[in-house]
This record gives C-alpha cells, sequence and structure tokens, in this order.
C-alpha cells in the first residue's frame, strides 16, 4: 500500500541517501578499465583519506563493513596470533567472534555495555604484556548497538604508556564522516569504515586505512587472503584501477558525497551530529526515559540508544512508530533485545529530521501508554536553539 510523505530511516544506519547521491548512482555504469575510470578511483581515494584524517593508503572494498573487518585481521595477523579486543556491545562481540573463528586467539577485555573501552584495563594488560605476544589491540570507536564511544586517542596513549608495539585496528563503521576522527595523530594502523551511515551512501562500500607499520606487518602475517589483500589493490589502485571489479557505481556516488562532506566540511559535520545527539538526549531526559549510555564523556553524537521502562517492549514501540509515522528506528542487538530502541541522528540530516523524529517517538510513546512526562520535543527544540533545557523541563 502506498503511504505518503518520505519514510524516515532513523536507523544508525543504513542511513537517510541524499538525492545527489542516489542521482550519481543512477548515471550509466562506466568501464572499470577504461580511460576515465582511474580520475574516479583517484578522487574518492583522495576523498576518503581527508576523512579518515590521513595520508596513509586507503583500500576500498566491495563489501559490507563486516568484509572490511575481516580485511583487516586476515592481512596483519598470523594464525594463533594473540590480539586484545574491548567488549563494548554487540559489534565488539561479533569482531571478536570472527577473529576467533580466522584462528586468532582473543583475549576480551570485560565491559558492561554501557560505556566505551576501559583504557586503564588496556593499559594494565599492555604493561604486563613484556614479551609482546599480544599483536593487536581492536578495538570498537563508536559502538552502535549501546551509543557508547570509546576514546581512540586514549587507547593510543595506553599503548605508548606501556611502551607496546601491537597493532591498533579501530572500527569505525558508524563514526566515520560522523564523530571526529583522526587515522594518522592517533596512530592507528588500520581504520574499518563502512558506506552506509556517516558517508550517506547505501550498504555495499567498505574500507581500510592502513598505515605504513601495518603494511609492513601484512607482508609477513600468514592468515590466508586473496580478494582481502591489500597489496593487490594498492598497486592497482596506483594506476587508477582494481584487482577485481569494483562496485563502479557506488564510486560514482561516494565522489558526490565526499563532495558534499567537503563542502559543508568536517568541523561543521561533526557538530551538527553533536547538536542532533544533545537535543536527542534533552528530550529522553525530559520525556523521565534513561539513555543507555552511562556515562556522559562516552556519549555518541551518531545514536542515542533509549531503555524502556521495565516491563515495555522497545520492539513494540518501533512497529507501533512505524505504522503510524513511517519512522524506522534501530532494535536492540544481541543481549539488548527488546530492551532498547535506537535513535539515528547520522548522515545526511537537519534540525527538522530530528525533530520530526522525536516528535514521531513521542507520539508512538503516548499511544502505547509509556508512563512518560510529554513534551520532550519542546526540550529538544530548547536545545537546538541553545536555550535552557532545564527551563523546559519545570514547566
Ligand atoms: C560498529 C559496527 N561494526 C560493524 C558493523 C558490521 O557492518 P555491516 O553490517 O556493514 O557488515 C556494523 C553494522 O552496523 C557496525 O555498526
Amino acid at each position: 500500500m502506498r503511504s505518503s510523505g518520505r519514510h524516515f530511516l532513523q536507523l544508525p544506519g543504513p542511513t537517510n541517501v541524499p538525492l545527489p547521491v542516489l542521482l550519481a548512482i543512477a548515471q550509466p555504469t562506466i568501464d572499470h578499465r577504461g580511460p576515465e575510470f582511474p580520475a574516479l578511483t583517484f578522487s574518492v581515494l583522495e576523498g576518503m583519506k581527508t576523512i579518515f584524517g590521513t595520508a596513509a593508503d586507503v583500500v576500498i572494498y566491495p563489501a559490507s563493513g563486516t568484509g572490511a573487518w575481516e580485511a583487516a585481521l586476515v592481512n596483519a595477523l598470523s594464525p594463533g596470533d594473540l590480539v586484545l579486543m574491548a567488549e563494548t556491545g554487540h559489534f565488539s562481540t561479533l569482531w571478536k567472534s570472527m577473529a576467533t573463528r580466522l584462528g586468532l586467539v582473543v583475549e576480551f577485555l570485560p565491559g558492561n555495555w554501557r560505556r566505551g573501552a576501559d583504557l586503564s584495563a588496556i593499559e594494565a594488560r599492555l604493561s604486563e604484556d613484556r614479551s609482546h605476544k599480544i599483536k593487536a589491540v581492536a578495538v570498537v570507536h563508536n559502538e552502535t548497538s549501546t551509543g557508547a564511544v570509546s576514546s581512540i586517542g586514549g587507547v593510543r596513549r595506553a599503548l605508548d604508556s606501556a611502551n607496546h608495539p601491537a597493532l591498533l585496528m579501530v572500527d569505525t563503521i558508524s563514526s566515520l564522516a560522523s564523530i571526529d576522527y583522526r587515522h594518522d595523530e592517533w596512530q592507528v594502523d588500520i581504520t574499518v569504515g563502512g558506506s552506509q551511515k556517516g558517508l550517506m551512501l547505501p550498504p555495499g562500500l567498505s574500507f581500510n586505512a592502513v598505515s605504513d607499520k601495518a603494511r609492513k606487518a601484512a607482508r609477513s602475517a600468514r592468515l590466508p587472503r586473496v580478494f582481502w589483500d591489500w597489496e593487490d589493490m594498492i598497486s592497482l589502485n596506483s594506476k587508477g584501477y582494481f584487482p577485481y571489479t569494483p562496485a563502479t557505481n557506488m564510486l560514482q556516488g561516494l565522489k558526490v558525497a565526499l563532495e558534499m562532506l567537503q563542502e559543508e566540511g568536517l568541523p561543521a559535520v561533526f557538530s551538527r551530529h553533536d547538536r542532533a545527539a544533545e537535543a536527542t538526549r534533552a528530550c529522553v531526559g525530559h520525556w523521565g526515559l534513561e539513555v543507555w549510555c552511562a556515562a556522559p564523556s562516552d556519549y555518541s553524537s551518531s545514536l542515542t540508544a533509549v531503555q524502556m521502562p521495565e516491563g515495555c517492549s522497545a520492539d513494540a514501540l518501533r512497529s507501533l512508530i512505524l505504522s503510524q509515522s513511517s519512522v524506522s528506528l534501530g532494535n536492540g542487538l544481541g543481549r539488548l533485545a527488546d530492551q532498547v530502541f535506537r535513535i539515528g541522528h547520522l548522515g545526511d540530516f537537519n534540525d527538522a529530521t530530528t525533530l520530526a523524529t522525536l516528535a514521531a517517538v513521542e507520539r508512538g510513546l503516548l499511544s502505547a501508554a509509556i508512563p512518560i512526562q510529554a513534551g520532550g520535543v519542546g526540550a529538544a527544540i530548547a536545545s537546538l536553539s541553545g536555550q535552557d533545557v532545564s527551563a523546559i523541563a519545570a514547566e
């Protein structure tokens, strides 16, 4: 059945794809071995370097983010290598399981899923490892299942103060082009990214930014790899081509998405995300519900996970909001199933998108007779207008 008006895809990815990007993807497919292709390749590789904050190599795969996770592990490591991973939520758990299935040995530093990675635990474990058995430290920058951010600068400081040479691998799938990120400054060795979130593209591309140190490690790393091999990519990319058929039309879309991000300017993009997140938290606080992330220092600017009151189903609420207002929200993942809903505020959106989304959520909460204080959208408006949110709450 036709539903009028536009659908609001307010998941923490995939996100709404802006029209100029859709139009670029809809252009005729060009010859990936033809004379026009190198210009496209060079342009998207250069653009992605800016997004990652790096002068190092960037590799683009025709794959979802999971592929780029695998690429990071199989290029840099050998069977039986010890990897230190921080438990931050569902996605860190999936990455850990992948590493184990690939034949790596994972030490998973426990976390309660309400905070970013525990920096002092990372530092303590690295300091203890005097014989440098740990070959890599892997952290999810923005844990999409919980809405908690880990300090990657802090992880770098932990490695440095333990004087530890392990490679640093970071998943930025739901933070890239939404939350400040600095591959070179934080001396990250492998950054993993995906197309379907801050980059405003559909799912289908993923990325590795690769430091010289990681590239050197790959020369002696022995996990089997073919499709994911960095060297095959980097050597052909230098001529403007790919070792196999790239996702040509997605690259056409990426070129335009990068131009749009450049035109807005990354600092403005980050502050737009910060403002939407703050407004969302003001609204949730006014409702009297709890933001799932337990520490303000770790609040995510790309999504907010909201805890349902005891005995209320998050999935029933999401399905009500979808049918009432045509707004899609993220579900609770893994052990958070049905306990939280996740509001995505990343990618292509503006203040009106944020307010309309929050209004639809408030309407759903009220219709489902969830006990809340109505008027949260007023708190969001106050927050976006730089007014005193507590004055609204007191009214
Ligand atoms: C932080 C994070 N890592 C990894 C993934 C997996 O990526 P994909 O589903 O694109 O394979 C996701 C997906 O949402 C994610 O949010």
